[in-house]
Formats: C-alpha cells, structure tokens, sequence
C-alpha cells in the first residue's frame, strides 16, 4: 500500500500571475450571512456571528488561512463579516488570504466598468488595500473573454486585486481566458470547480488535466456534497435548507458515507476529513464551509495525514460523475 504525501497546513501553492501563495486547503464562507440555503437567521439557530468567529479562529489556529467569499454571499453580508472579523487583528491582515467573486451577470455588458466597480465594493466591504484572489463567478457573461480578460487585468493594474481566477469554467473556457490573460501580460491563476465523491465530472472530462497543463490551480467547491458526505445526512435525516450542488437521492449517498466511515476508522478520522483528503488528493485545493468552531477544526484535521493507493482507488470505484441537467448547461460548465 503506497503512503501519498500528506498535505500539510504550512505547504504554499503559488498562483500564477501574482506574489499570492496558498495552503492546501481553505475555507468556504457562503453561509456567511446567507438566509436562504445556509439559514442563519432563518432555520438554523445555531449560526450566528459568534459561531462564525470561532470558525474563522480555529481555521487560522489550525493554518487554513484561506477565505472564498463572494459579492452575491448574503448580498455583500459575508464580505462585511470578514472585513468585521480582519478589522479585530489588523496586524495579522497579510497572513489572511480572502479570495472574492465577480457576478458576471448577461446584463452587465460594460463589464470592465462592472467587475471593476465590483471589486472596488468588495474592497470597501472587506476592509483590505487588495482582494488576494478575485474570480469571475460562472460563465454567464455574453462578453467574450477578451473582454474579460481585459476587465480582470484592469482591476489588477489598478491594485484592487492580486491574483485572477474564474469559476465553473468548462476546458474549452479555462484554455480561451488563459489564453487571453496572457495575452495582456497576467496569467489565470485559478479555476473554482464543483469536485467532490459526488461529482468527479472536472476529473472524467480532463478539467484538473487541463488547469495541471496551464497551471492553473483548481479550488473545490462543495467539497462535502453541502454536509452530505459529512455522515451526519442520511435518507432518513436529509439535509435541511435549499442545498442543491449535488442533490443526489440520499440512499445514493448513504452507500458512498459507509465506504468514507470504513476508510475513516482505519486513519482514527472521520468521513468528511477522508472526503476532503481525497480531493486534496486530486490536486485541488478544497473550500470546505464551516458554520462553527467543531467543524472548522473537523475539517482542518484533513490536513496531515493521506489516503493510500488502495484507499484512493477504492473510494473512485464508489463516487459519482455528477448530474449533467439545466443547471450545469447554464452555469456548471466545469
Ligand atoms: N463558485 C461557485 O459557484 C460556488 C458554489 C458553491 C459553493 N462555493 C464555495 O465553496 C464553499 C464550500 O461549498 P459549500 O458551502 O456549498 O458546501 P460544503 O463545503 O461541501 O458543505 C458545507 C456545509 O457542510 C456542513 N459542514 C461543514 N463541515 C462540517 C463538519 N466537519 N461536520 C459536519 N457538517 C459540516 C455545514 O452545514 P450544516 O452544518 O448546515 O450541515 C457547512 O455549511 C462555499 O462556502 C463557497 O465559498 C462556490
């Protein structure tokens, strides 16, 4: 049984394009002041501001000082949640790396005027001299990626932001705008796909090949399955909320959590540190969500320690393609 190196929380990725380095895993903050999928405020009343500080803590105390935030989380209340929680220790600003998003909705057809103007917003939100990651959301622009391109290099002359990425951008879409940023003299530093046991599509249609060729970095959303892989989801107790990346049936994701809870008790783990270990495996830098102080220091303990050859191979034999519906026609082309 072959040992795969384990990541671990000090290891740097570099992206390309810009001076930012990254560890090997990070931290997704949608819930952030989200109501409607993530129910703060609403169903779930054990959210709240203090139980997200305590997340942000134990991730930094555990090294994942890695933040994806967007302009749409809780329109614009998880930047302001982070800026909050930056503004309580200035003095550590440069060891936190917070990466945001541009909505890059049809109408907005001046986009460089658009994503320039958003990223300045997010700025403000965030309380920072400069977004370490900014990423187009999905790829809903009617622009082309020239003018994208010319968009995101532009917010990059100007200092707003350090690195550029893009998110659920198909092969054919990560090669056009990587071609283009360079082009202007930047580089695509990331490409944010939804990867998980329940959706190996990016892997299956050579996705993580293509960011490995450009060396563009692939992040994982939903890295989970939204709390599915966590074991605590089943067919009889199914997740509560609007989660719907990965809404398999649950019996279907009932037999993927027993192979994770087999594979879990060998490491003295659990299934959602083995479920994210295995994308870490891949090659991508997983953004598991944390609501609380337990689960941010759950899923920082993916880190350290690896999964076998067997171990690997046994947990592919289990996992999922992923749906090919409406949803991935309009926005999940990766
Ligand atoms: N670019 C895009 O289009 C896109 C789309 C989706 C997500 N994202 C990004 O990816 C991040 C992560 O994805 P996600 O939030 O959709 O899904 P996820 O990371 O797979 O799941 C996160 C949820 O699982 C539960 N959870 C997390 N850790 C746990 C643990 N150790 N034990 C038990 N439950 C745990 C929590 O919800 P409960 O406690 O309520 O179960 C948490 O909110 C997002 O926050 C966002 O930054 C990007």
């Amino acid at each position: 049984m072959a040992e795969r190196p384990a990541p671990q929380a000090a290891d740097r990725i570099p992206l390309p394009g810009s001076d930012v380095s990254i560890p090997p895993m990070g931290v997704g903050t949608w819930a952030w002041g989200d109501r409607s999928t993530w129910g703060m405020g609403g169903y779930d009343t054990s959210l709240s501001e203090a139980t997200i500080r305590e997340a942000w803590q134990a991730s930094i105390d555990a090294g994942v000082v890695l933040f994806d935030t967007a302009e749409i989380y809780g329109d614009g209340e998880s930047e302001r949640i982070i800026g909050r929680l930056l503004a309580e220790d200035p003095r550590r600003r440069a060891e936190r790396l917070i990466a945001s998003k541009f909505m890059p909705t049809p109408w907005k057809l001046d986009v460089q005027k658009h994503l320039v103007g958003a990223a300045r917003a997010s700025v403000d939100r965030l309380g920072v001299e400069a977004i370490d990651l900014y990423q187009i959301h999905g790829p809903v622009s009617l622009r082309s990626k020239g003018a994208l391109a010319d968009a995101l290099a532009a917010a990059q002359a100007e200092g707003l932001v350090r690195a550029v990425g893009v998110s659920n951008y198909s092969v054919r879409e990560t090669r056009a705008i990587d071609a283009a940023l360079r082009a202007r003299g930047s580089r695509l530093a990331s490409n944010q796909i939804e990867f998980s046991l329940l959706r190996t599509m990016p892997e299956k249609v050579g996705l993580l090949a293509c960011c490995r060729e450009l060396g563009v970095v692939p992040l994982a959303y939903s890295p989970i399955g939204q709390g599915r892989l966590t074991g605590k989801y089943s067919a009889a107790n199914p997740p509560p909320g609007g989660r719907s990346f990965s809404d398999h049936p649950m019996a279907q994701v009932d037999a993927i959590v027993a192979v994770l809870r087999e594979v879990a008790a060998a490491h003295e783990r659990t299934p959602s540190q083995v479920a994210l270990a295995w994308t870490m495996a891949k090659g991508t830098v997983p953004i598991p969500g944390a609501k609380n102080r337990a689960q941010a220091e759950e899923n920082a303990g993916s880190l350290g320690w690896a999964l076998t050859d067997d171990e690997l191979a046994r947990l592919d034999g289990v996992a999922l393609f992923g749906k090919r519906g409406l949803r991935e026609r309009a926005w999940q082309h990766g």
